[in-house]
């Protein structure tokens, strides 16, 4: 078993990121130096529980760790307040103290959930992730955001609680369904576009290595994500000085189709994927990107078979929720916009024309 350990880098709040494959099975030797002797809580899905579950427990057990395991609805039903507050009550009932642990297993969902449990249940306690989406494994794990949704705004309710371990095992993403996988690839599109030219040039060449999640392709590009988002979290928190907002590259319009479609439509990552493919094509109206770019991407998120075009919304519609989005967070749009491709960088207010144009080429008939 090969690992690799990234430190996140934030003084007292530092962390490791172990990636490694077939990991899961020894959780129990990396969590064992960070517990107290209070009790440690896996909450999890039943998805991940029922393929995890049992060897983060056998594991914990043999290294001396008893656990209880809490399970909550899958997907965005895992971040409602109704099952925040189910979630608290039970470890009320269970007597969590202040010194409990909470393990996040599975996708960003329950990681979502559990850190914002963890941030505050008893005015917060130690968290664990152990992510198994590709999704969770690149991106929300890292950097300590967590989140619940109320029904009508998404991760509107927030905290920011870092972790004090992440253990990402890339052969527990064996499992996932091909549409998660996807999801994950739009994520890895987005580090490669706007931070890292050798990550988009690997997600090129090794497309079908990565589609089948192979080790040695797939731990690459897991752990050279985990790195960049860990060093963007080190020097930029809390989203102050611009450079976490980087990351951002295809959320501004995806978040806006994720919207337009109640959630219920294109998943996270096709949105981003969406988004992507529009945020490019503003990039190009601005004069940004040279020839070629809005091509190059494009065909790299479709080779990953996401979507770049939208159907049945309109532009109006789109930038209706931008603008929304834009007076709720009382703040100027912005967009985190590649200047070449690994290499970004973010512009506030574009011009509307702008927009709609670039919005032209991802949205079909209007
Ligand atoms: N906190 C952050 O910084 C951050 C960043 C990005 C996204 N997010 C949030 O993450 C959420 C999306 O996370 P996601 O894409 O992981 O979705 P998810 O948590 O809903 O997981 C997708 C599906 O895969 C299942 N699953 C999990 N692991 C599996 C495995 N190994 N094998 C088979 N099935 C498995 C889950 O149970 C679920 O059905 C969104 O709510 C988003 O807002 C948070
Ligand atoms: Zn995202």
């Amino acid at each position: 078993m090969s690992l690799h350990t990234i430190s996140v880098d934030l003084g007292e709040r530092s962390y490791p990121i172990i990636i490694g494959s077939r990991l899961i099975p020894d959780v129990g030797r990396y969590v064992a130096p960070l517990r107290s002797d209070d009790m440690v809580v896996i909450l999890s899905v039943p998805p991940a529980d029922r393929l995890y579950g049992p060897a983060v427990r056998e594991s914990l057990a043999r290294s001396g760790i008893p656990s209880e395991t809490v399970l909550v609805p899958d997907r965005e039903e895992a971040k409602t307040i109704a099952t925040y507050a189910r979630v608290v009550e039970e470890l009320l009932r269970m007597k969590a103290g202040r010194g409990a642990t909470i393990i996040a297993l599975g996708g960003g969902c329950v990681g979502d959930l559990a850190g914002f449990v963890a941030a505050t249940y008893m005015r917060g306690v130690r968290l664990i992730h152990i992510p198994t989406t590709l999704l969770a494994q690149v991106d929300s794990s890292i950097g300590g955001k967590a989140a619940l949704n109320l029904p009508d705004a998404k991760n509107i309710m927030g905290a920011f609680h870092q972790p004090a371990l992440v253990l990402s095992d890339t052969s527990s993403l064996l499992t996932l369904p091909p549409r998660e996988v996807r999801c994950g690839a739009a994520e890895l599109i987005k580090y490669g576009a706007i931070m890292d030219l050798p990550l988009l040039e690997q997600l090129e060449r090794e497309r079908e290595q990565l589609l089948r999640l192979e080790e040695e392709a797939t731990m690459r590009a897991v752990f050279r994500a985990a790195e960049l988002k860990a060093g963007v979290v080190a020097r930029d928190e809390r989203e102050l000085s611009g450079l976490r907002v980087l990351l951002n590259f295809g959320h501004t319009l995806g978040h806006a189709v994720e919207a337009a479609m109640e959630y219920r439509g294109f998943s996270h990552g096709e949105s981003v994927a969406i988004g992507m493919a529009g945020e490019v094509r503003l990039a190009e109206e601005l004069g940004m990107v040279t020839r070629g770019t809005v091509e190059r991407l494009e065909s790299l998120i479709s080779a990953y078979g996401l979507p770049t075009r939208l159907e049945g919304i309109s532009r109006k519609t789109l930038i209706g929720l931008m603008a929304h989005d834009k007076k709720v967070a009382a703040r100027r749009l912005r967009f985190a916009l590649p200047e070449k491709l690994g290499k970004g960088t973010v512009v506030s207010d574009p011009p509307g024309d702008a927009i709609d144009e670039a919005l032209k080429g991802v949205v079909k008939d209007d």
